[in-house]
């Protein structure tokens, strides 16, 4: 039993590495954690607008998961963003990659 109780720990470890790994490599390039050269807003500034509308986590990762599948002027919750930077470009990744990446978003303090 302990056994498996250090497995599964394990195993929860590397998949929350997995996502953040997604992160860091799609999304972060535009997304930083800081102010400088800014092409978009901040993955702070992110975070704080849709755990605002969204304080659940299911709803949190359901709605950012679906805009960056196809981002979107109308469904937009941050129109300020938009026009500074214009339209975030569509990425064309699947749904469940956009979902895990919601999740460890949701999940993880930026600081
Ligand atoms: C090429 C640059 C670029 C990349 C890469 C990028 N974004 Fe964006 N994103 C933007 C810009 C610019 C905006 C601000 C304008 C807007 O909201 O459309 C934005 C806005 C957003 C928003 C706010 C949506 C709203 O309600 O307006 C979310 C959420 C988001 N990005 C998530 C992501 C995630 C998750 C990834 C990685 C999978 C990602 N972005 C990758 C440029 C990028």
């Amino acid at each position: 039993m302990k056994q498996i109780l250090i497995i599964l720990t394990l195993l929860n470890a590397l998949y929350a590495d997995y996502k953040e790994l997604l992160f860091n490599g799609n999304c972060i390039t535009c997304h930083r954690t800081d102010e400088l050269n800014k092409s978009a807003p901040t993955i702070i500034e992110i975070r704080k607008r849709y755990i605002e509308v969204f304080p659940k986590k299911e709803e949190f990762v359901k709605h950012l998961s679906q805009w960056v599948y196809r981002p979107n002027e109308e469904k937009s919750i941050m129109q300020k963003a938009i026009q500074e930077y214009k339209l975030m470009p569509e990425l064309g990744y699947d749904i469940d990659t956009l979902e895990q990446i919601a999740e460890f978003i949701y999940e993880k303090e930026f600081m």
